[in-house]
């Protein structure tokens, strides 16, 4: 069964009936595409109920970004959700709540995000990932999960998660899942809906730079001939940033000590792509 609720009074109140159930847990955006119906459908798999959460946080966007054009598709959410009712047979609960469920009158527990949301991303954007991690623990208090799903997509967001859960939601089982790709290979993104198909082809060269150097990796290459390697690629003036951290826990790399994670920005027009690749 599919309930849609759309205040926490609502969910509150199935979950007191459902306490003894397992939750997974897949918060999202809306504008919902395969790589989120991925999320649910590994929550659906791992657990008793499937929880997705629909919510454009305005704390996560910075000055002059797209909190007001992101795409807002609830309905259309609601029926791509739908197909994965008879899959399982499970009950799936999309929470879409007010921005006062959120951040109700008085809310103070604002959060910082790690010292690793410094740089890459938090060099784009310095406020994004304090909003993220603040609504992330806010979802956390409201649902209740047991395990939930981010995706790798975006790498530093769930290293982020990760450090965030540890310190103040130890009970809640974080888990990163793999891209979802289009099949010309770009990472699926609510943003892509900004780009003309040919923008789509152009966006594809951040994943080959990613794919360069991972690939140089695997054959033995030395850091500093990784990095020049990377100084090469950042030619390419539409990369935001190029980078490569330790996949354990993002610290810089001094040597080439697997696992890696291949970070990259790409910026079409306003619009800015990210993927990585990890090398294991
Ligand atoms: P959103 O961009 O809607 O993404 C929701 C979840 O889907 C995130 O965990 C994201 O990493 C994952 N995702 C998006 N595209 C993906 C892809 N191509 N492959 C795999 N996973 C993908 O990320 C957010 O929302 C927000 O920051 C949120 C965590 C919901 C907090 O507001």
């Amino acid at each position: 069964m599919i309930k849609l609720f759309k205040t926490n009074e609502e969910y509150f109140n199935w979950h007191e009936k459902n306490q003894q159930k397992t939750i997974g847990f897949a918060p999202t955006m809306g504008n919902i595409h395969n790589a989120h119906l991925s999320l649910l459908e590994q929550a659906l798999i791992e657990n008793e109920v499937g929880i997705i959460s629909i919510y454009v946080n305005p704390t996560q966007f910075g000055e002059g970004e797209d909190f007001d054009a992101y795409p807002r598709t609830l309905s259309d959410d609601i029926e791509k959700i739908k197909t994965l009712e008879s899959k399982y047979n499970k009950d799936i609960i999309i929470y879409a709540p007010r921005e006062t469920d959120i951040y109700p009158q008085g809310f103070t527990n604002y959060l910082k995000a790690h010292q690793i949301a410094a740089d890459l991303e938090g060099d784009l954007r310095p406020t994004h990932f304090d909003g993220v991690v603040t609504v992330v623990a806010r979802l956390f208090e409201i649902i209740k999960p047991h395990k939930s799903y981010f995706g790798k997509k975006d790498y530093q967001q769930l290293k982020l998660i990760e450090l965030m859960a540890r310190e103040h939601y130890p009970q809640v089982e974080v888990k990163g899942m793999p891209i979802i790709r289009e099949p010309n290979g770009l990472a699926m993104s609510s943003r892509n809906n900004y780009l003309s198909p040919a923008q789509k082809d152009e966006a594809l060269a951040l994943r080959n730079s990613l794919l360069a150097v991972s690939k140089e990796i695997e054959k033995g290459a030395s850091i500093n001939e990784i990095k020049e390697l990377i100084q090469n690629l950042k030619t390419d003036k539409k990369l935001n940033y190029l980078d490569l951290k330790s996949a354990i826990d993002f610290s810089p790399l001094n040597e080439i000590k697997k696992p890696i994670v291949i970070l990259g920005n790409y910026q079409i027009g306003s619009t800015r792509l990210l993927d990585n690749v990890e090398v294991l």
